[in-house]
């Protein structure tokens, strides 16, 4: 009886051999077929030059589909995810670690890790302002004009991304002069130092000829968005800019990044799970939860009215100034396995909310206003009501 049991504890994690090369022979036929399609030479531009539904934006999700192609399964990371970026708007995307946050925006640079990664269905418009392109169906080659021209990346380890054996000078110069080939040495530094100046650095010679090494944490931050800058992009992804600086330095940055957005007029897509980022930034909040938006909408309405459980629970587990409670809020249980999703909403063994309906089908999203959506069964009812109120 006891290795009945044994036996079928295992099987329920357990793949064998055969099976994870079954799977693996399974996942290079299918990456092959999209990395063939993708690398094809000469791949006409009606094929990925499109239209945006509304011109006011400078990106539009519309159901991307973005899966990891893995030796015991397929990961479903981002699974029909669809949301506006807005001119001149910052919209925070918020969700616990693992929800497919940074995998959205890696698809929107075309920098999932392939050949395992890919983006299997959906669009991804990005507007330059004269062209729209479709970055889900736009070729390797051409990609690497719009990346770095049109959008930068802030990342959460500003050491990583920083190379410890080059002087900061000779960093910012080397980008600036891939943005302004026709620059001389001179005009280059000069600019550099400028874009230092920028970002805040009131010793911008100084750090101009020092190691990264010798800079705290918040200066090499400040650094990296100096460089990310450089090229006026029309979309900056932030992701976690500011985890792994304290609070003061914290709030500089955010302040920062708050003053330059204005100064030259570009998106922002803010990527964070600290709550109170997105409430002092964001004009826009995007929940994610286990690769899906649950609930979307202005910054006001979701602060003000969260509607989704599980943005409640968010807003529950976060400390609030003037509230005495014994503990913190958690939100009970965990994700579900992202290779074994239910094919019912996913936040259901969590849900305090939960009702019979919810385990028939994936719920649609409900609009609450034009703005605010939500995908929950708890607004279906409201819906007919909300409908007929128009
Ligand atoms: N290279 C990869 N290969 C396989 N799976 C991956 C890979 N990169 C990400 N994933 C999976 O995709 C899912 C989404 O990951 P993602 O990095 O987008 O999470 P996140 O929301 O950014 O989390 P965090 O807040 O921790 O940064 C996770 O389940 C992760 O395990
Ligand atoms: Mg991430």
């Amino acid at each position: 009886m006891a290795l009945l049991k044994s036996k079928k504890a295992k099987s329920a994690n357990y793949i064998s051999g055969k099976e994870s090369r079954r799977i693996s022979k399974e996942n290079r036929k299918t990456t092959d077929q999209i990395e063939k399609q993708r690398n094809r030479r000469n791949v006409p531009r009606d094929e990925y030059i499109t239209q945006m539904k509304d011109q006011n934006n400078v990106v539009e999700f519309d159901d991307l589909h973005t899966y990891f192609f893995t030796d015991i399964g397929t990961v479903k990371a981002v699974d029909g995810v669809s949301f506006n970026i807005p001119q001149g708007k910052t919209v925070g995307v918020v969700g616990e670690s693992g929800c497919g946050k940074s995998v959205t925006s890696l698809s929107l640079m075309q920098l999932v890790q392939r050949p395992q990664g890919q983006i299997v269905s959906g669009s991804i418009r990005f507007n330059t302002g004269d062209e729209v392109y479709d970055i889900a169906k736009t070729p390797t080659s051409e990609m690497q004009k719009l990346r770095g021209n049109m959008v930068s990346m802030i990342f959460q380890e500003p050491m990583t991304s920083l190379n410890p054996v080059f002087r900061i000078g000779v960093q910012v110069d080397e980008v600036i002069q891939l943005h302004n080939k026709q620059m001389s040495k001179d005009e280059v530094k000069v600019r550099s130092i400028e874009m230092l100046e920028l970002v805040g650095i009131a010793n911008s010679e100084g750090v101009y000829r020092m190691y990264p090494h010798e800079l705290s944490g918040g200066m090499r931050q400040r650094v990296m968005i100096a460089m990310g800058l450089a090229c006026n992009p029309k979309l900056i992804i932030a992701d976690e800019p500011t985890t792994a600086l304290d609070v003061t330095i914290q709030a500089q940055i955010l302040e920062l990044l708050r003053n330059l957005k204005d100064k030259i007029n570009s998106s922002i897509m803010l990527i964070t799970h600290d709550l109170g980022v997105i409430a002092e930034m964001a004009d826009f909040v995007v929940v994610m939860y286990a690769g899906r938006i649950v609930e979307r909408g202005t910054a006001d309405e979701i602060f003000k009215n969260p509607s989704h459980p599980y943005t409640i629970g968010l807003m529950n587990s976060k400390p609030a100034v003037g509230k005495k409670v014994d503990r913190l809020y958690s939100i009970p249980g965990k994700v579900p396995n992202p290779i074994d999703m239910p094919n019912y909403c996913y936040f259901y063994d969590r849900c305090e909310k939960r009702m019979d309906v919810c385990k028939t089908a994936y719920p649609n999203e409900i609009y609450l206003t034009p703005t605010h959506a939500v995908s929950c069964y708890l607004y279906h009812e409201m819906k007919g009501a909300l409908e007929n109120g128009r």
